[in-house]
């Protein structure tokens, strides 16, 4: 990618430096290869509006990914910024930690009325994996104030991205992230996830549901606190429930006692076509976990919503949960999430999902004729495509396979024709689409047109 820099800053030596120079010396990016960047250019992203970003030289692109699965409502959505700005001027900032402000409130109570069933106590925090930590710290001190001290153990899914903290990569099922961090804390257990691609024919649909009751058996019910899990799991590819999963999940956690945590950091806020992800598949969990599409990532902001019946035990006499990050439900944040979510009623995006999703999946699943693509999968608008060597054998690429064709190849070139969207092997290689919500026959159309071309020679490649 040529570039000549439009921004150039001053250094405090006093020469001048272009922002790619700035970082390249100084800025450590998340997840990535910084060493990548000795030989080509930091994408560096200026602007937003709608489902579009420019880089600093002008060019736009599509945000097939909604900037990480966060800016659901669209890019560059001023009534949302002005009411930050107007946040900020009234009252910056106030912990909640002992206190509250008019925001917090009014969102706590407004989420609350949007989540399903009695989940009506809303816990924020500053993201999802405070999200996520918040809520497996709950779960085992729930059980403790009910006289179960001795459940600690969590059980979540193989390939599930759960979060970086140290408890939540407990949960976080992807083994090249957990090891080097370990000894983690004690009592992550995994089971299978709900990817039937190569599953053998005839095997029960509710066969990775089934998978948890044995692990429950397995590590002794009275020792397990929690079962945590997406609505549709991201990591491995947008792996939706068989039919009936959710429902066999409830019956088993209420029969050992376990809680059920819906992981939503993604699968929230219109994403699957409703407020919440447990409302599409019909189920009600104990706790929630959200963030990202809350303030579609205008301000920070993750919440733990709870049912009454876990709250209660926290809500009498001396009992508090001894837990806070100080900046859980600032105001800025919270004045984001509420004119967020006006956009949402007002346009009414959930619906548009939910009647733009099937478009979306068509386009998709037209591209099977290229060779590469072995599955498409999804549900609303968050979708994968499976890439394989082999559509009939579904035979997979290995792991230097992959790496070449997805780091060496598909990344780089998709970037280049315009599309953000996400490239990723932490399962089997799939590229993953999560457009904004907004997002409509235009924007499949472009799609279609980028991953048709660069899948096609990728084809070519392998
Ligand atoms: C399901 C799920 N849980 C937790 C997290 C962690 O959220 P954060 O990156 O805001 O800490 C993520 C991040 O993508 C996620 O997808």
């Amino acid at each position: 990618m040529a570039t000549t820099p439009q921004y150039v800053t001053q250094t405090e030596d006093g020469e001048e430096s272009s922002l790619q120079e700035l970082a390249k010396r100084h800025l450590w990016m998340h997840f990535t290869r910084m060493s990548a960047y000795e030989r080509c250019e930091v994408p560096i992203l200026v602007r937003g509006e709608g489902c579009y970003v420019y880089d600093e030289n002008g060019k736009r692109y599509l945000d097939g990914l909604s900037a990480l699965f966060c800016v659901n409502a669209g890019h560059g959505r001023a009534e949302i910024a002005d009411a930050m700005a107007e946040q900020a001027k009234q009252l910056a900032f106030f912990t909640n930690w002992s206190y509250a402000h008019p925001r917090a409130i009014e969102l706590a109570a407004r989420v609350a009325g949007l989540a399903p069933g009695d989940l009506n106590r809303v816990f924020f925090t500053s993201g999802g994996g405070e999200a996520v930590e918040s809520a497996l710290k709950l779960c085992r001190t729930f059980h403790k104030h009910n006289g179960e001290a001795g459940r600690y153990k969590l059980i979540a899914r193989e390939i599930a991205y759960h979060g970086t903290t140290m408890g939540a990569l407990s949960a976080t099922g992807i083994p090249a992230l957990r090891a080097p961090f370990e000894p983690l804390p004690a009592g992550g257990h995994h089971v299978p996830n709900t990817n039937s691609y190569r599953w053998p024919e005839g095997r029960d649909p509710l066969w990775a549901a089934e998978a948890i009751e044995a692990k429950i058996l397995f590590e002794g019910p009275e020792t397990v606190s929690c079962v945590i899990l997406e609505p549709v799991q991201n990591a491995g590819g947008c792996l939706t429930p068989q039919e009936g999963y959710w429902q066999r999940v409830r019956e088993i956690c209420d029969k050992y006692g376990v809680l059920l945590i819906s992981d939503e950091v993604i699968c929230s806020w219109g994403r699957l076509g409703h407020p919440f992800g447990a409302q599409r598949y019909g189920y009600e969990p104990d706790i929630i976990t959200t963030a990202k599409g809350l303030t579609s990532a205008y301000s920070p902001m993750g919440a733990v919503i709870v049912s009454d019946r876990v709250a209660e035990p926290f809500m009498e006499g001396a009992n508090m949960f001894v837990h806070g990050f100080t900046f859980g439900g600032h105001p800025v944040s919270a004045a984001a999430a509420m004119a967020n979510l006006d956009i949402f009623d007002r346009e009414d995006l959930c619906r548009h999902v939910r009647d733009k999703e099937g478009e979306l999946r068509s386009m998709l699943e037209g591209l099977r004729d290229i060779p590469i693509v072995g599955d498409v999968r999804g549900a609303g608008f968050f979708h994968a495509i499976e890439l394989v060597k082999d559509q009939d054998t579904k035979e997979s690429f290995g792991d230097g396979e992959s790496e070449t064709l997805l780091r060496g190849y598909l990344s780089g070139a998709l970037y280049e024709n315009g599309l953000i969207c996400r490239a990723d092997d932490r399962g089997d290689p799939v590229i993953q689409l999560s457009p904004p919500l907004i997002s409509d026959t235009e924007q499949f159309a472009e799609i279609e047109g980028v991953l048709r071309k660069v899948l096609t020679e990728a084809s070519k490649r392998s």
